[in-house]
């Protein structure tokens, strides 16, 4: 079952082209991944199917039905959720504050109120490890618990559909591999992830199927192991001087 659909989605903003005719579909379930080097035009992606930025061409469905013309709050109730690359700016607020600002703008618990979305909120801090830090200003949370919160506060909007932006630049390889585990067990709660990545490595791990973005087009998608050894991939992250050969373990060492 198709979960999201963007059709021929444009985005310009003023002579930059930041999507071009973009089309791929996301089936419910599915962890998608979406690669590109940076200004690839990932994060507006992003942008325009949680309704924050308009775009001029294209289409976004989401459960059968165009999103196009919603807001985003509206969006968030259908079931949408997302990180944000850039941190929140409540950062004496405490976590548990933080994620019930997620519970309320989110799927289910707005008509419920206070109460509902406290436990929805503990429940996500919970999931994510964060139980012993709830009551912490975000300020006192290091790098990783701060991806972990950022996870929290999406998940606390109860999402059918979750869109990771970046959450696991600047995680050495260990805690990649957390990452990673952390939102296999997402998805088998039930939620479809959009995963996007900078960092190959962990894209390869963890996405069913990926997406490849450079300069606003999709040059090409398909499971990890055939598009992370592409050719246009490999030439759009590194440049034309390195061959195709062995193409992955290069990226890696590069990454
Ligand atoms: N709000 C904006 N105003 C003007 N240009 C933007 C804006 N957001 C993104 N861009 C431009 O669009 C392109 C794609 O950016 P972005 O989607 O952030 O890339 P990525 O997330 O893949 O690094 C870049 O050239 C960027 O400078
Ligand atoms: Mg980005």
């Amino acid at each position: 079952m198709k979960i999201l659909e963007v059709i021929g989605v444009t985005k310009r903003f003023g002579r930059v082209m930041a999507l071009k005719d973009v089309s791929f579909t996301h089936f419910e379930g599915e962890i998608l991944g979406v690669i590109g080097p940076s200004g690839a035009g990932k994060t507006t992606l992003v942008n325009l199917i949680t309704g924050s930025l308009s775009y001029s061409n294209g289409d976004i469905r989401f459960g059968g039905g165009s999103i196009r013309d919603l807001k985003p709050h509206q969006i968030g109730q259908l079931g949408i959720s997302r990180t944000f690359q850039v941190k929140p700016p409540l950062t004496k607020m405490s976590a548990l504050e933080n994620v019930m600002m997620g519970a309320l703008f989110g799927r289910t618990e707005r008509r419920r109120g206070g109460r509902a979305a406290r436990r929805r909120a503990e429940e996500a801090l919970d999931f994510l490890g964060l139980a012993g830090k709830k009551d912490i200003p975000i300020e006192r949370l290091n790098g990783l618990e701060r991806k972990r919160l950022e996870m929290a506060i999406a998940m606390a909007m109860n999402p059918k559909l979750l869109l990771l932006d970046e959450v696991m630049s600047g995680l050495n390889p260990t805690e990649i591999d957390v990452g990673v585990a952390l939102i296999k067990e997402v998805r088998d709660t039930g939620v479809t992830i959009l995963v996007i990545e900078h960092v190959m490595k962990a894209i390869a791990k963890v996405s069913d199927r990926v997406v490849v973005l450079h300069h606003g087009e999709k040059i090409t998608e398909g499971p990890p192991e055939i598009v992370l050894n592409d050719r246009q991939v490999i030439d759009a992250y590194l440049g034309k001087r390195y061959k195709a050969t062995a193409a992955l373990s290069k990226t890696e060492k590069i990454i």
